[in-house]
Formats: structure tokens, C-alpha cells, sequence
């Protein structure tokens, strides 16, 4: 039984999708996010009752449809809830593939049901005619036949695709699988094969409307979706993550263009957008071709590191030095990285800066756009800090003030200024800008251990004579360092 007529359904669609696209407004900036992402939530929500509400699958499978929806919540809320910062690319990884995942099985079970007629401009009515002269009437009535099918194979591929990089990728993430860069042997080969034979079973649904061709048509999608992301390694793994998310995008945008559905449709071109600009704006910030990215070690260069700790000498300092060389300064930039996440001391950071400012240093922070492991990490990190933004200053700001700056405070970043992205051609970060630390007249570092960073390969400013190492927790340090600054 259907409770909300057409045109209804058709005002709850165009409301859940302005909802989205007030949500991915709210999301572009740190203040306003928390709504965005409420607003998207809600957004879903319509979208959801609306299907519900307005159609009869509900109706036949309404015990079906509830577990899963119960199962979906037992099993998403904990796990959103609990999830440290630090892990959160993993889970964006999981649920975009589950997204993914969802598009390409909309897609094979929309084949497998019986021939249908739109109905109005939102959505398709099965319709089993009993007369075969109908049933051809009728098949050669539905102009957008060609194109639907067109889009349910695309739909199926690239969800696929998306479905089983994300897994690859959340299992590269969590450290279940190597973050280097795997590459079979013969890899170009193989992946050429499996493109073609994808492609070619994409064609064969659309000629066939096969539903076992569909099946083989998500299960070699898939496995071409592990042989993309496996070569993808080391610092370009969360990057890999937002072009998923692009796919994801994509494949609902056919499956909503298949299903006649305008508000998948919609939310699946949004993601897609999003998804793309997201990613060519992470590539930019590190430097790299999305094509480097993907391909970059099937032609050799890779982007592997080493996780070993440097045993090269280098000149430590204690709580007290660091806080009378920070509190005698005029000029002090902080540069946070992922070692702020991990040692949660965003508020400790920022009473220090704060106290730092009493004295009348100016102190800012240098914000790199790929510090942390994922876009905005460092704002989100620094805003829950209440840190005023006007304080926030982006790389390409905070670089002509390096020469004239007298310390520069790194807590727990390493790549983001690692000198070799501009010297050092071999370097797998070569090419990304940076803040230029190595040209104020003094460097801090407050880091655990001599281990790399992300990219996982040496930094030299740290072994340069106008460097000084706390080792330390940073949250720990900071608090020593914040202490000692009080006393001076
Ligand atoms: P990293 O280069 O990864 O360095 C992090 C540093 O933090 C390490 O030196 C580590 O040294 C230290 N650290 C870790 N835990 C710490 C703790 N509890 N206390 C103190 N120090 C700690 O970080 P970064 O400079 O922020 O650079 C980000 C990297 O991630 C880049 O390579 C970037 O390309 C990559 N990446 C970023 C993104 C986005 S969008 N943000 C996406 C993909 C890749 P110890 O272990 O010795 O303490």
C-alpha cells in the first residue's frame, strides 16, 4: 500500500536532495560542518521514509527491509561512535565500498525483476504483462531502454570496482595488509586482461540483459577493483579512498539514471562531484597525478618507504630549552601533523600557543593541506581545540614569513616539511609542497622516536645543526613545554 501519492514522493525527493547539497555546503567549512553533516543525515532520512512511503516493496518485504535497516544500525552506530580519529579514513573506506557495493547489487537485481514501465518521472512499476504482443508493445514503448541498460551494466562494474578497492584499501589502512605498493607479477598484463574482459561482459548485459553474464559482470568488476588499489602504497592510500568514493558516486548516479530514480540521480552525481574534486585537490596538495598515483608502480616507481628508525645523531633538548627558546622568540610557528591525532594534544598545543600570545610572541600555526591523513584533519583537530581560525595559516601564507620566523615548532608532523619533496627527485613525496621549516633560524621537533613519517623515508632537516629534538609523546612534551613557559 502506497501512503504518499506521486507527487508527494516527488516534493520529499527534491527536499532530501537540497538537504544534500546544504550538507556539502555546511561541509566546506571547520564552523559549520557539524551542521552539514546533521543536514546530510536528515537529508537520508527523508530519502529513506519517502522510498517507503511511496512505493510497494515495503509493503512485501516490510519484516526484510526493517532487520536490515535494525542490522545496519546495530552495526554502523557502535562502530561510528567508537572510532578513534585516527581511524577514520579506514571507516570512510568501509562504508563508501559498502556504497559502492549497494549500486552494483541494485543494478543485478534490477535485471533480474520483470520488464517495466515508467511511472511518472521518479520512479518504474513492475509490470508483468500476459499478453506476449503487449509485452513487445510495450518493451518497444520504452525509449530509455538502451540507455537503462547501458547504465545498470556501468552501474554494476563500477560499483564493484568501488566495492572491492575500498575493502583493499580499508584492510591497507588498518595494517591487516601491507601498506606497500603489491604488485603481481606481470600486473599490467593481468589488469589489461581483466579491463577488457569487464568491458566486454558490460557489453554482453546490455545486448542480453543476462542475469548470470551480470554476476560474472560484479565478480571480474571486483577483482579488477583489488588489482587497482593493490599497487597504490604508502602516502597515496587515503587518497586512493576519495577516488572510490568518486565511483561510488558514479555507479548510484547510473543506477538512479537506470531506475529512473532522480534522487539517486542527484545524491549519486553529488558524491561523484565532490568525490572528484576531492581527490584532484589531495593530489595537488601532495604533489602527485592521480594517474602516478594509480600506475606508479606498475612502471616501477614506488612509493614504498621503510618504517625503520634513523640511528644518525642528532641534538636533543629538554622541556625547559625548548619552552625559554619559544618564550624569548618574537616569531614562533607551530607545524602540527598526525602525531597531534595520535597524541590527542590539540588542547595542550593550543594552551600553549595561548600562553605563548599572553607573552606577546606571535605565534601561529602553519597549516599543510595533507597534514594528518585526511583533508582538513588539522582543522578539524584544532577547531575542537577552539583555536580561532584567524590563527590558522595555510602553507602557501606562511611560507614567505619562514625566513623572518625564529622557531618553528613541529609537533608530530615530519613529511609536511621534509625538504626532500623539493630537493630530492627519488623521494616519493617529490614535488609536494611544503612548509618550508628549514628556512626559519630554528626547528623543534617534538616526535617519539627517529621512525619516518607516512612516506616513511628520512628527513634531513632533522639532523640539521639548527635543529633540536624533544622525544616524547607529544601530549606529554607539550605539557612539560607549557609547564617550563609558565616559570620563565
Ligand atoms: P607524518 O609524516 O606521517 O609524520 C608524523 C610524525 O608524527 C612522525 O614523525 C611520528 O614520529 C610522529 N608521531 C606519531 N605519533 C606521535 C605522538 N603520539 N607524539 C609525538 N609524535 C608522534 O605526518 P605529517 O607530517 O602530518 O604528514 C602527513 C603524511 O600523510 C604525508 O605524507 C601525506 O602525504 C600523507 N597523507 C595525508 C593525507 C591527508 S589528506 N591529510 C592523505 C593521504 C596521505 P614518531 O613515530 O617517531 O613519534
Amino acid at each position: 500500500m502506497k501512503l504518499l501519492a506521486a507527487p508527494v514522493a516527488a516534493l520529499g525527493y527534491l527536499l532530501a536532495a537540497a538537504l544534500f547539497i546544504l550538507a556539502l555546503k555546511g561541509l566546506s567549512a571547520p564552523a559549520s560542518a557539524r551542521r552539514g553533516n546533521a543536514l546530510g543525515a536528515l537529508g537520508a532520512l527523508v530519502a529513506v521514509a519517502v522510498v517507503m512511503l511511496s512505493t510497494d516493496f515495503a509493503g512485501s518485504n516490510l519484516v526484510i527491509v526493517l532487520v536490515m535497516i535494525a542490522a545496519g544500525l546495530v552495526l554502523a552506530v557502535p562502530a561510528a561512535r567508537r572510532v578513534k580519529m585516527t581511524a577514520m579514513p579506514q571507516l570512510v573506506a568501509l562504508l563508501n565500498g559498502v556504497g559502492g557495493g549497494a549500486a552494483a547489487l541494485i543494478g543485478v537485481i534490477e535485471l533480474a525483476l520483470p520488464p517495466m514501465i515508467p511511472e511518472g518521472t521518479y520512479g518504474w512499476t513492475a509490470y508483468v504483462p500476459d499478453d506476449v504482443a503487449v509485452a513487445t508493445a510495450l518493451e518497444s514503448s520504452v525509449p530509455s531502454a538502451l540507455p537503462a541498460l547501458v547504465a545498470t551494466a556501468f552501474g554494476i562494474a563500477v560499483g564493484s570496482i568501488s566495492f572491492s578497492g575500498s575493502v583493499v584499501t580499508f584492510l591497507k589502512l588498518q595494517g591487516w595488509l601491507t601498506a606497500r605498493p603489491l604488485v603481481l607479477p606481470a600486473a599490467p598484463v593481468i589488469m589489461g586482461l581483466t579491463l577488457m574482459t569487464t568491458v566486454a561482459l558490460g557489453w554482453a548485459v546490455v545486448a542480453s540483459s543476462s542475469v548470470p553474464i551480470a554476476i560474472w559482470l560484479l565478480v571480474v568488476a571486483g577483482f579488477l577493483g583489488v588489482l587497482l588499489v593493490l599497487p597504490v602504497g604508502g602516502a597515496d592510500v587515503p587518497i586512493v579512498i576519495s577516488l572510490l568514493n568518486a565511483f561510488t558516486g558514479l555507479a548510484v548516479a547510473a543506477t538512479g539514471w537506470a531506475l529512473d530514480n532522480v534522487l539517486l540521480l542527484v545524491a549519486g552525481t553529488l558524491v561523484g562531484a565532490s568525490g572528484t574534486i576531492l581527490t584532484l585537490a589531495m593530489a595537488t596538495g601532495m604533489g602527485r597525478p592521480v594517474a602516478g598515483i594509480l600506475f606508479g608502480a606498475l612502471r616501477g616507481g614506488s612509493t614504498a618507504g621503510s618504517t625503520e628508525a634513523s640511528e644518525r645523531p642528532v641534538r636533543r633538548a629538554t622541556a625547559e630549552d625548548v619552552a625559554v627558546t619559544l618564550a624569548y622568540a618574537r616569531r614562533v610557528v607551530v607545524v602540527p601533523g598526525y602525531g597531534l591525532a595520535v597524541a590527542q594534544a590539540q588542547h595542550t598545543v593550543a594552551e600553549l600557543v595561548d600562553a605563548l600570545r599572553g607573552r606577546g610572541v606571535d605565534a601561529v600555526y602553519g597549516i599543510h593541506p595533507v597534514a594528518g591523513r585526511m583533508p582538513g584533519h588539522m582543522n578539524v583537530l584544532l577547531a575542537e581545540a577552539n583555536v580561532g581560525y584567524d590563527l590558522l595559516v595555510e602553507a602557501a601564507d606562511i611560507n614567505p614569513t619562514m625566513p623572518s620566523t625564529d622557531v618553528v615548532l613541529v609537533v608530530g608532523a615530519n613529511d609536511v616539511v621534509n625538504p626532500a619533496a623539493r630537493t630530492d627527485p627519488s623521494a616519493p613525496i617529490y614535488g609536494m609542497p611544503i612548509i618550508d621549516a628549514d628556512a626559519a633560524a630554528q626547528v623543534i621537533f617534538l616526535k617519539r622516536s627517529m621512525r619516518p613519517g607516512f612516506a616513511g623515508i628520512e628527513n634531513e632537516l632533522l639532523f640539521a645543526p639548527r635543529t633540536q629534538v624533544l622525544f616524547g609523546d607529544a601530549k606529554t612534551s607539550l605539557a612539560a613545554v607549557l609547564a617550563a613557559v609558565k616559570t620563565v
